[in-house]
């Protein structure tokens, strides 16, 4: 921490990024800028590269190919303690030997730092994780939120341009972790710094970002903002990864205006032309459908399709309903709270707007990775 609280965080620049084990690529061709004092959540299923990835930045593993660069300056090759980075981990255990006070010194008394400043700063950073009442204590005494908190004062004492965290929050309960990912988005503003967050749990990484990159399979699928990712996802797995969506498939066909699904002899169309490769497929957000009993004259978009609800929870704030389609596949539906509400079993109608729709390229690996 600077003085004034701010300072300017590093950037940094992948570039054309692999990583192999064997033949098995962990990363695979990766490229991906951050910007100077921005929140970046690398986000995906288990073993999609996230951890691999910050790693890289980290200098713990080192690139097969391609390039890092560090605030400008190219750090390959350059050992980790070098790189002036700050790192939290899921289980960063610290040191059970030292006192809170003397595990954040660490960092300050492997650079040099003389006591007076030594004692400043890390009253300084145990403030800012509001532990500074704890620091006599041994991480023994302290919860597992405690012990984060202060796994975090020791990544940020030194002042590092960058803070990297794997899965800081993951062994925490829901409560806690929520809490928590405020305090870490507080921190954030008032440092200044980049900060770079590896999380698999997609509502985590809405709360917390600036930008998502969403990982697939050692590939970077789509970078953005939450809404980007959610409004606009550029492939199957990412629209599935962020959200709740419906995913229609059906025979297609297309002029080069629109787009039409046959599903179980009915069609649903959509003013858009598939730019992507591969078949094209209809994704559509809970809260672009709606649900209408068969027959009934109001017209709530230019599609619908017959169905079963096969699903209904109540919300408190609305209603969620499943609906079994006649190919077989289900759709989500949000609907807030009305007067109107239906019973699991009943035939109904799903109805959109063609424009509501999103065309994705179907991708069957998709179903597969998101778990
Ligand atoms: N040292 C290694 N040797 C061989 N394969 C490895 C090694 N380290 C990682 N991998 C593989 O690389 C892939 C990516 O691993 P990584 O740890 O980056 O995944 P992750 O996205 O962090 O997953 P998780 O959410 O489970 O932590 C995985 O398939 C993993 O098995
Ligand atoms: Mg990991």
């Amino acid at each position: 921490m600077s003085e004034t609280g701010k300072q300017r965080g590093a950037a940094i620049d992948l570039s054309a990024v692999s990583k192999a084990y064997g033949s098995f690529r962990a990363l695979d061709d990766i490229s991906l800028h951050i910007e100077a004092g921005e929140f970046m959540t690398l986000l995906g299923p288990s073993g999609s590269g996230k951890t691999t990835t910050l790693n890289v930045i980290a200098g713990f593993t080192e690139v097969s190919a391609g390039s890092l660069q560090v605030g400008g300056r190219s750090v390959v090759g350059m050992p980790a303690h070098k790189r002036n980075i700050g790192v939290v981990f899921q289980h960063y255990a610290l040191f059970p030997h030292m006192t809170v006070g003397r595990n954040v010194a660490y960092p300050l008394s492997l650079r040099g730092v003389a006591k007076t400043e030594r004692e400043a700063r890390v009253k300084r950073a145990l403030d800012m994780v509001r532990m500074a009442d704890f620091a006599h204590r041994y991480p023994s005494e302290l919860s597992g939120g405690q012990q984060q908190r202060v796994a975090l004062a020791r990544a940020i004492v030194f002042d590092p341009p960058l803070l990297l965290m794997d899965e800081p929050l993951g062994a925490l309960d829901k409560k806690l972790r929520e809490w928590l990912q405020l305090e870490i988005k507080r921190i954030h503003r008032e440092l200044g710094t980049t900060f770079v967050y590896v999380t698999h749990d997609q509502e985590e990484a809405l709360v917390l970002s600036d930008r998502i990159a969403v990982f697939n399979r050692g590939k970077i699928e789509q970078v953005g903002t939450g809404r980007d990712l959610y409004d606009a996802p550029e492939t199957l797995f990412v629209g599935r990864f962020i959200g709740d969506s419906t995913v229609l498939r059906g025979q297609s066909r297309g002029d080069g205006s629109s787009t039409a699904l046959d599903i179980a002899g009915e069609t649903v169309t959509a003013p858009l032309k598939h730019a992507g490769r591969g078949q094209p497929v209809m994704l559509l957000r809970p809260e672009k459908l709606a649900i209408r009993r068969p027959g009934l004259g109001r017209n709530d978009g230019d599609n619908r399709l017959s169905g079963t609800i096969s699903e209904a929870i109540y919300l408190g704030s609305g209603s969620k309903y499943e609906i079994r389609l006649r190919d077989g596949s289900t759709a989500i539906v949000r609907s807030p709270l009305t007067d109107e509400s239906f019973t699991i079993g009943e035939a109904v109608e799903l109805c959109f707007r063609g424009e509501d729709a999103k065309l994705v390229a179907d991708d069957s690996a998709a179903d597969t990775t998101l778990t």
